[in-house]
């Protein structure tokens, strides 16, 4: 495994890598790896020859009171379990190379990006598009890997790869959660033992949500978002509902009564556990009957 710091000896890697035919599979993440990252290597190394993971904290995508100074680091534990997974490549560039002094060109994707995150996040989603665009030109990969964990960014991403014709196909791989049912998340380490113990009402409550629709057939919306936000504030004093949607997965609209919808649901929220805000969200195919 080798760590590379520089673009253009990446760039070249990856023309020769694909001028011998292999495939290659970018799994790009802001590095303090847990399980979830571990399963986007998995599955990364199973459909490429070739793997680079790209560990870069980047700056575009906090807000100026966000977390960027605080958030987790830790190379060399993310080094060696790259090593264990067995990735060909780290790209760890410096903070300066990719956004280097007078840089000035940003990719925003529109409408889907001011709802959800986007209300709360101004900004953060078009920070996201620029550096997986850019990461994207430089690894040049076939295929490239996230987390459903983070939706509206899924879905973000892959309009951005349509709209833009970028020839890489990208692949969303499940949430991976801690045996109570909190998702795996970087932004974990900001939680006490009992914080996460407690946030494990979230995950039921997205599921109690799910059921709502699923086995009871309520096609009311609102009723579904006051089972979720009641089943929370019933179990827990310390978990503030941010806000909680229920949407396609196209457009991430709210969707109203579901008597007329055929299709993916993403029922999603954010909350705070003291400082520490947590997303998650539940996704199923839907048709009403
Ligand atoms: O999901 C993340 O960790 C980040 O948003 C990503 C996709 C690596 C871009 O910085």
């Amino acid at each position: 495994m080798k760590v590379l710091k520089e673009i253009q000896a990446l760039q070249m890697i990856s023309d020769y890598h694909r001028a011998t035919f292999k495939t290659i599979g970018l799994v790009p993440t802001m590095g303090f790896l847990h399980e979830g990252h571990l399963a986007l290597l998995e599955k990364a190394k199973q459909e490429c020859d070739i793997v680079v993971v790209s560990i870069f904290v980047n700056p575009a995508q906090f807000l100026p009171h966000e977390d960027l100074d605080k958030y987790p680091r830790d190379f060399l534990r993310d080094y060696h379990l790259c090593n264990s997974s067995g990735v060909n490549y780290i790209f760890y560039p410096e903070p300066e190379l990719m956004y280097p002094k007078d840089y000035f060109t940003f990719v925003n994707v529109e409408d889907i990006t001011e709802r959800l995150e986007g209300q709360f996040r101004p900004g953060h989603f078009k920070g996201v598009s620029t550096i997986v665009n850019k990461l994207i030109n430089i690894v040049k990969p076939h295929k490239a890997y996230f987390g459903q964990k983070d939706a509206q960014q899924a879905v973000i991403i892959q309009k951005m790869v349509e709209d833009l014709n970028i020839d890489t196909e990208v692949i969303i791989c499940n949430t991976i959660r801690e045996e109570n049912g909190l998702a795996k998340s970087s932004r974990n380490v900001y939680l006490s033992e009992e914080e996460k113990q407690e946030a494990a009402v979230i995950f039921e409550a997205l599921t109690e949500g799910k059921k709502m629709i699923t086995d009871y057939k309520i096609t009311d919306t609102e009723s579904v978002k006051n089972v979720v936000s009641n089943y929370i504030n019933r179990k827990s004093d310390k978990i503030k509902l941010q806000y909680l949607s229920i949407t396609d997965n196209v457009k991430m609209k709210e969707l109203g009564n579901l008597k007329l919808y055929k299709g993916d649901i993403i029922i999603s929220l954010a909350a705070y556990m003291g400082n520490t805000r947590l997303i998650d969200n539940v996704s199923f195919n839907y048709k009403y009957q």
